[in-house]
């Protein structure tokens, strides 16, 4: 079954990763810093409460921490509002903050990536704010795409374009003289409006705010909505506006159901909104900005696109693009197994490394995903064992490594605009954005000492803090240090990524690493036996199961992930 496992003899890699940059294998912890640690006690996150907790993430193995943004903003949208990406908000402690933040974390050897927001500003941002009190056609409104409206008087939308948080792209706005005027695009929540990137004001102004943050340390930008940038500036009326939507929504997609999901995806292509080949043109200028600087400097991109070669050209122009089939995957191993094969396959064929994410502020926690409860937490352990085990690069997002599953916020103290936007028919992203359980003996579980937080901990969610876990080897915490640190030991990313395969016995899912070893994840109920083609032993087991094992065979428990080293290779 096994025969052209390679795993028992040597084998020529292609890969020089001698050459490899620190971002194409790293583990990099995504912060988003409202609700990370309140050093200040105003009952909202900031970044002296990161630098604060910088030994804990020491402690876990992270080699770079990605902020969500902490610039100024309203909040309409958790940050992604940015009144003005060359500062921090007061809130967060100011700049001063992030420099001390830079120092520090530098001293941990732990790198920074700062969230870049280019499709949007605030309508807070000053050139917003000028571009309303300006006239149509004004240099001022054309940073943005401001439109006559159709009808006599201009009262319908300039076309018939979507927001993804719901209702029209367009929003109206009043003019000097008092009178219903142009509308302005956005494609998510009217406080955000939608930048003109045919205009080399910002194009000048974005590599003034990249250079501003190179040179204040940052090694890397996570690019917040990628796709977006370019619009199609005859806006025509789209034939399928909804479509168009859907097709950027994760969570329609189904991975057990390729044809529909098909069905769905095919509308990413030839969008007025989205992946416009000339967006491309952007990120190449951004990358040569990067290669001045050195060839460890990265961006990664948010990008939603299709098919898989339309993905991997943003992996191509700024270097690395996150991978989210993680993030909708069933725990069955053969979808997982055509999913790993699919994403290492691309990644070898576009030369770049695959990225692996299981959770972020925009979905619900693995955890939760999966089930919830112990059994969504115990296939959330498997599938963190499995992805340490796989190469590239990860991205762990804040209490991931804790189990945490999503909080249940009650719904007058919900804060995503999806929320009101959806007319209370979707739930929203609150519940992954929870305050982190630093100390459940603590007020607010030790996030802030302040009566009321930004966002509540919620009395009914059932965690283990930080203490509890640090006390117990057998939780999420160690896991995910042990798993963290047998990368680095067992320098499991340091294989050609042609050297990777996976199949499927049953529920039993089987990842072979040539010269390493093989992860197996048992995504039933009932023990599996997995003949081992060589002597092997245990490196990672996801749970404290008993496991059975002998020179030949290993019995793997239901809903467990084992890594096993080859004996062998140790010569
Ligand atoms: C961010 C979201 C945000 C949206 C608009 C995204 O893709 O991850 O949290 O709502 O961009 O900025």
């Amino acid at each position: 079954m096994y025969a052209n496992f390679a795993g028992c003899s040597k084998f020529n890699g292609k890969v020089n990763w001698l050459k490899m940059s620190w971002w194409q294998n790293g583990v990099i912890y995504q912060v988003y810093p409202r609700s990370f640690f309140d050093s200040n006690d105003d009952g909202m996150g900031d970044l002296s409460g990161v630098t604060e907790k910088l030994p804990y993430l020491k402690k876990l193995g992270v080699d770079a921490i990605w902020l969500s943004p902490f610039y100024p903003s309203p909040l309409h949208d958790g940050g992604y509002d940015v009144a003005n990406p060359r500062d921090v908000a007061p809130e967060l402690g100011g700049l001063q903050s992030f420099d001390q933040l830079s120092k520090k974390a530098k001293e941990c050897n732990i790198k920074i990536i700062v969230d870049l927001v280019p499709n949007h500003f605030s309508k807070e941002h000053p050139w917003f704010k000028q571009a309303l009190l300006s006239e149509p056609n004004s240099d001022a409104r054309r940073l943005f795409h401001f439109r006559d409206g159709k009808g006599n008087a201009g009262q319908f939308p300039p076309n018939n374009w979507i927001s993804l948080f719901g209702g029209p792209a367009w929003t109206r706005v009043v003019e000097a003289d008092g009178k219903p005027g142009q509308w302005y695009l956005h494609i998510f929540d009217a406080s955000q409006p939608d930048l003109n990137w045919s205009n080399s004001q910002i194009r000048s102004d974005f590599k003034e705010t990249i250079n501003f943050w190179l040179n204040r340390g940052v090694s890397g930008f996570r690019i917040d909505v990628a796709v977006g940038l370019i619009k199609d500036m005859s806006y025509q009326d789209d034939p399928e506006p909804q479509l168009r939507v859907d097709a950027m929504r994760l969570d329609l997609y189904d991975p057990e159901n390729p044809q529909r999901s098909d069905e769905i995806r095919k509308w990413a292509k030839d969008s007025p909104l989205f992946d416009r080949d000339e967006v491309h043109q952007i990120y190449q200028e951004w990358r040569e900005l990067f290669k001045d600087r050195s060839d460890d400097v990265f961006a990664v991109a948010e990008a939603w696109a299709y098919p898989v070669e339309r993905a991997m050209a943003y992996a191509k122009s700024l270097g690395q693009v996150f991978n989210f089939d993680f993030m909708i995957v069933p725990f069955k191993s053969a979808t997982l197994s055509q999913t790993i094969n699919q994403l290492i396959a691309a990644a070898n064929e576009y030369q770049t490394f695959p990225t692996w994410v299981l959770s972020n502020h925009d979905v619900s926690r693995i955890v939760t995903r999966l089930g919830g409860g112990e059994l969504g937490r115990a296939k959330a352990r498997a599938m963190a064992t499995l992805t340490h085990f796989l190469p590239g690069s990860i991205y762990v997002y804040q209490g991931e490594e804790l189990g945490l599953p999503d909080a249940n916020i009650a719904p007058e103290l919900r804060l995503d605009p999806i929320w009101e936007k959806s007319g209370h028919t979707q739930i929203g992203r609150d519940g992954c954005r929870a305050p982190i359980p630093w100390n459940s003996k603590l007020p607010n579980r030790g996030f802030s000492k302040a009566s009321k937080t930004w966002l509540p901990s919620p009395a009914d969610w059932v965690v283990e803090d930080v203490p509890t876990q640090e006390a117990d080897p057998s939780s999420t915490l160690w896991l995910y240090r042990k798993l963290i640190n047998l990368r680095k030991s067992h320098q499991l990313w340091q294989v050609p990524i042609d050297q990777v395969s996976a199949s499927v016995n049953g529920h039993l899912l089987v990842v072979w690493r040539a010269q390493l070893g093989v992860c197996l994840v048992n995504t039933g109920d009932q023990p599996i036996a997995f003949e081992m083609p060589c002597p092997m032993q245990v490196l990672v087991q996801s749970n404290q199961l008993k496991v059975e094992m002998d020179e030949k065979a290993i019995s793997v428990p239901g809903n467990t992930a084992i890594i096993l080293e080859k004996v062998s290779t140790k010569t």
